[in-house]
């Protein structure tokens, strides 16, 4: 492995996030991004660890038995069609790296190179997870039943995030994304003309009262100090002007902080949309699925990576939201924390204008690297305490 300096590898890395990102894969699609993973770290002499899943690329670093650091990015892009402008935009139609997960894989290539570099220092062993699937929420669960966290001792993460100075790592302990859960709600009535309603039973009066009645929930169930959201987002119900439709349907989303906030609107949901439909004479079915718990970073841990990385690079204090991230689902099996790198000015995520930021890369890889290298250190001091 030819030895690279800070600039030659921030060089290298910047490339490999162009290429990333010019060939960009969906939730458990990403062959060639895995393929190129692997290359890269094979060629830099990383040792890669067996896998059954398909995508996604799990490796170690290190000579010395001790404790395992666990580090995560993850590498799937989303399905929309790119129109950022930049020279290197995606060469696959319809799919785009928008949430910026192109520079978290290069990010952790970059942590990977330093590491190695440190490899017989190091009082224990680096574990790196590229994870798939993060969008899908599906990708962290998989990656646990394959039982790639064993043996992991704490986990570090980070996402990318626009409208923050370049570089500025964002923390803060305990609960820093929410929890999310999804509904799909279908109400039947019966069918009629629609000069003659009293011969059927109008689903889409019944849609009506159920959209307005689900938004006193927030306003009227919680404790005004908890954080919550349901929104309705999709609405499908009749094709003509004169008929009255037999069927109505909606779906979307609840976002919570904590445990409790999550139950109650669950549980307030289920009232509400079965006594509603009952009021108005139509039958109801609900399908409620569970997502990933909130991403709740550990305060022990959190207190460390803020002493380390208070010597290398801004820090603020985060501000929680309800956004997601399958992240959660590592903190629940072993402590970790996870952060937010500053992106610059740029549109939100998620938009097909969003233009991730260069500099985010070295960033992550020096967030990951040294508080690798200071976690092994505290975990082989301390153990238990962790
Ligand atoms: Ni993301």
């Amino acid at each position: 492995m030819t030895k690279l300096s800070k600039s030659e590898l921030e060089k290298q890395l910047i490339a490999y996030r162009h290429d990333f990102h010019q060939y960009p894969e969906l939730a458990n699609n990403e062959v060639r991004t895995t393929a190129k993973i692997k290359e890269i770290l094979q060629d830099w002499g990383i040792k890669i660890l067996p896998t059954n899943l398909k995508t996604g690329v799990f490796a170690e670093i290190g000579a010395l038995p001790g404790p395992v650091v666990g580090l995560r990015a993850d590498i799937d892009a989303l399905p929309i069609q790119e129109n950022s402008g930049v020279a290197f935009s995606s060469k696959v139609p319809g799919v785009m790296h928008a949430c910026g997960h192109d520079t978290h894989i290069a990010a952790l290539l970059g942590a990977a190179y330093l590491l190695k570099q440190q490899e017989k220092q190091l009082v224990g062993k680096v574990k790196l997870i590229f994870q798939l699937s993060e969008e899908d929420k599906e990708g962290a669960l998989q990656v646990i039943q394959d039982g790639q966290l064993q043996n992991v001792d704490a986990i570090l993460g980070f996402h990318n995030t626009p409208h923050q100075a370049l570089g500025e790592i964002g923390m803060r302990s305990g609960i820093f994304n929410g929890a999310i859960d999804k509904f799909k709600v279908t109400l039947r009535g019966l069918g009629t003309h629609a000069s003659k309603p009293e011969k059927g039973y109008d689903p889409i009066v019944a849609l009506g009262a159920e959209i307005n009645a689900l938004q006193s929930i927030v306003s009227r169930n919680l404790n005004p100090f908890e954080a919550g959201v349901l929104s309705i987002t999709h609405v499908n119900v009749g094709n003509t002007w004169n008929i009255l439709p037999e069927e109505a349907f909606f779906e979307g989303t609840v976002r919570t902080a904590s445990a409790s906030a999550r139950e109650i609107i669950k549980k307030r949901f289920l009232d509400v949309v079965n006594y509603t439909a009952k009021a108005h004479q139509v039958s109801t079915d609900i399908d409620w699925y569970e997502g990933d718990p909130s991403v709740n970073n550990d305060a022990k841990l959190v207190d460390i990576i803020k002493d380390e990385t208070s010597k290398f690079a801004p820090i603020y204090e985060q501000e929680p939201a309800l956004s997601s991230d399958d992240f959660a689902c590592y903190q629940v099996a072993t402590p970790g924390v996870y952060v937010n790198i500053g992106n610059g000015e740029t549109i939100n995520l998620h938009n097909s204008r969003f233009k991730a930021n260069d500099g985010v890369i070295m960033a992550g890889s020096e967030f990951f690297e040294k508080n690798a290298i200071r976690l092994l250190k505290e975990l082989k001091l301390n153990p238990i305490n962790l």
